[in-house]
């Protein structure tokens, strides 16, 4: 990925001199699986482009209601397929008519001129939808198989934890949000929400292609959230998170937990999908008390999205803006960095893109 802000902006990989530099302008090994879209964003019949570190994808849903995805650009002109319609299974170009399956076969629809129909075809990207998301495979198709997305058994089966996906599109760096949602340091911008209160940290270590960290915090400490969790068994003040790459997750108690999936669009901006999950007995109601059916905690789940957990990660976002457009002015000042946790996730992000390039030379030349 080039600089976002020209050849007086920050440096690219290659150039990078210092940790923050390196971190800044890594990309992420798109040799695994990242979230693109909400399943429900995606009717039967309907396409839309989503972007991996720059490139234009086309995923969209047949009438059959599989997701197909291949690149956004008809082997003809080379127009955006998505500027088209689905039609069936296909994903017709607005222009010819050329249709395009699953596989990236070209379908001619028109007259050959006494042409044989021409094997046209173009590239195809795995896809596959769980948890309420699609899910996109940038890399190497090959590879597809050999990794899955990451196992969230609590909300598989007949009895799914409640939940809440939220998903934001962010004007920043990828790294940036990674760092924001372990570092406990930021509660400052946070003093209206108190999402935690009394931060201690108590491990931070690197463990293969993971950093593990174990928090002391009580969690949802907010006035409002509070008198929503049921703290009787356990004060859901121990947390155990994971920058677990390229994923990001924490676990409270083993009732309150959460995922975070980041979608790298370009160098300045990523989308990012969290999925909220609780114990249904983590939930209370004032008067009522903790035991609640699944159903009604899921709804609550569903309301807190835009009573607390929205508002709240919106600051994270503004906040991450504000940080791309310091970046892209001061990127040579030195930021002097106290936190340990900020430090190895910047480590692990720029040690797992030097061994993407050093496998992938094209990617090291773009
Ligand atoms: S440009 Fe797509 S069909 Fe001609
Ligand atoms: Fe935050």
């Amino acid at each position: 990925m080039t600089s976002p802000a020209g050849p007086q902006g920050p440096p690219d990989f290659e150039n990078a001199r210092t940790r923050r530099q390196k971190a800044r302008a890594a990309g992420l090994d798109p040799n695994h699986w990242y979230a693109a879209l909400e399943s429900k964003e995606l009717r039967p019949g309907q396409s839309q482009e989503v972007l991996f570190m720059g490139r234009p994808i086309a995923v969209f849903r047949g009438e059959d209601g599989a997701v197909r995805a291949v690149e956004n650009r008809c082997a003809h002109r080379h127009l955006k397929l998505t500027e088209g319609q689905v039609v069936g299974c296909k994903l017709v170009c607005a222009y010819h008519g050329w249709a395009y399956d699953g596989e990236g076969r070209a379908h001619i629809p028109h007259d050959l001129f006494g042409h044989k129909a021409p094997d046209l075809r173009i590239g195809t990207v795995p896809v596959k939808e769980r948890y309420g998301l699609i899910f996109i495979f940038p890399g190497d198709p090959e590879r597809a198989t050999l990794r899955d997305i990451p196992a969230i058994p609590e909300l598989e089966g007949n009895e799914p934890w409640p939940h809440a996906i939220v998903r934001f599109d962010c004007p920043g760096h990828h790294s940036m949000l990674i760092e924001n949602v372990s570092d406990f340091t930021h509660g400052f911008l946070h003093r209206k929400f108190q999402p935690f209160e009394g931060m201690e940290l108590l491990r931070c270590e690197e463990v293969g292609d993971r950093v593990e960290l174990e928090y002391r915090s009580k969690i949802a400490a907010g006035r409002f959230q509070d008198v929503f969790i049921n703290r009787s068994e356990s004060a859901c003040d121990h947390m155990l998170a994971c920058y677990d790459y390229p994923y990001h997750w924490s676990n409270t108690d083993d009732r309150i937990k959460h995922f975070l999936f980041v979608l790298p669009e370009a160098p300045d901006r990523n989308r990012h999908f969290f999925i909220f999950y609780v114990r249904t007995d983590t939930i209370r109601l004032p008067l009522i008390g903790p035991r609640l059916p699944r159903r009604l905690v899921h709804l609550m789940m569903q309301a807190t999205r835009y009573t607390t957990l929205k508002p709240l990660l919106s600051q994270d976002v503004w906040v991450i803006r504000h940080e791309q457009e310091a970046w892209e002015q001061h990127w040579d000042k030195p930021a002097p960095e106290l936190s340990p946790v900020v430090r190895a996730f910047q480590n692990l992000a720029i040690r797992k893109w030097e061994e993407h390039l050093a496998r992938s030379p094209k990617a090291a030349a773009a």
